[in-house]
């Protein structure tokens, strides 16, 4: 990875449309490494050569995270300097004194933000794919789980009631539907990622203020009526060891959020293709991805069946968060044509 590429992909970062709390760090890498910082060079230095299967915008938001652990007032104090020299000074400074714990934590951790409400596109998919299938015995993963709350999220309909509200699609809000689960698994790289990790991914601003109360109501409502959910670690990238989780667990439907942009755009492609031919069938894979790798705003959810070469490119959402509107994309009407959803 050069520091071109970096220094590009921290621009395009920094001009994402909604500022939830990291723009300004993203900026200020840019500007960092326009100007050639030996601080900043040295420390992307250590974390790629730790981190060497990170894409460009997993390592920057993952530095930035372990800025924000090691010293948590740091961030607030740069933002609030007055001119950007100053900020780029202040930000050096923090290297200086902590760049080996900032480095240790990024060759030890990944960006685990975990949303409460990315449960609410697959629980209408999923009830709607298999709407026909009569028995309770499917297995469901979740891929990159994170705090591993989705696959204690389906079929909650608490929760989804809560949430579903602020996510309408083009024809309304789709009525609760149940998917006929056996068993619902969580799957993550170790170490597993707790709340106060969690806590660290969500950015300093009043919106992931109200997103991090979300997800601790959900981890109240989760513990008196979540489904149970047993979780896996396995590294998403060891081939051997992703066949041996999917042929133990016969997985017969998964899910892919906010994952593959954390790895390098050459192995996404395998890791599609190795899911899609280890599961079960019908193997439906559900796949969300930010828009442009973090740097436009929403997200594109795609899906993925065996006997279909080609994915249905499905919808895009307006606010990766799942809050906003479902739109439409080329193959919206095809899959639902077949795969009827009732609106409220
Ligand atoms: C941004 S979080 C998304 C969490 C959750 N899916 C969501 O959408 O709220 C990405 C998760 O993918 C996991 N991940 C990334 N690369 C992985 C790999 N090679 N193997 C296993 N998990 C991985 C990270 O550990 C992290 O918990």
């Amino acid at each position: 990875m050069q520091f071109e590429q970096l220094e590009l992909t921290a621009r395009e970062m920094g001009s994402h449309p909604q500022d939830h709390g990291w723009r300004g760090f993203f900026q200020l890498v840019g500007h960092g490494l326009a100007r050639s910082s030996a601080e900043l060079r040295g420390l992307l230095t250590q974390c790629i050569s730790s981190q060497p299967h990170h894409s460009p915008a997993h390592l920057l938001t993952l530095i930035g995270i372990a800025v924000k652990t090691v010293r948590p007032e740091a961030l607030p104090a740069i933002y609030r300097a007055p001119t950007v020299e100053e900020r780029l000074r202040l930000l050096e400074e923090v290297i200086r004194n902590h760049g080996p714990d900032i480095a240790r934590l990024v060759a030890t951790r990944r960006n685990s933000f975990t949303g409460a409400r990315r449960f609410l596109v697959p629980q209408t998919i999923l009830s709607a794919f298999f709407a026909r299938h009569r028995t309770d015995d499917l297995t469901f993963a979740d891929f990159g789980t994170g705090l591993g709350i989705l696959p204690r999220q389906l079929n909650c309909e608490t929760l989804y009631r809560a949430f579903a509200p602020d996510l309408v699609w083009e024809e309304g809000v789709p009525r609760f539907r149940p998917i006929p689960l056996r068993s619902s698994l969580g799957v993550d790289c170790g170490p597993m990622p707790d709340l106060e990790w969690v806590r660290s991914c969500y950015g300093s601003s009043d919106y992931y203020a109200e997103l991090f109360a979300e997800l601790v109501f959900t981890l109240d409502v989760l513990a008196e009526e979540g489904r149970r959910s047993r979780f896996h670690q396995v590294d998403l990238l060891d081939r051997a060891a992703l066949t041996t989780f999917l042929r133990d667990n016969a997985v017969h439907a998964g899910n892919l959020s906010y994952v593959l942009y954390e790895i390098p755009p050459d192995a996404r492609a395998d890791l599609v293709a190795t899911l899609r031919e280890e599961m079960r069938p019908p193997g439906l894979l559900i796949v969300t991805e930010p828009r442009a790798e973090l740097t436009r705003q929403g997200c594109d959810v795609l899906v993925y069946r065996q006997g279909r070469r080609e994915p249905y490119r499905l919808c895009t959402v307006s606010d990766g968060h799942f809050k906003g509107k479902v739109t439409a994309l080329e193959d919206y009407r095809e899959f639902f044509a077949r795969h009827p959803v009732t609106f409220e």
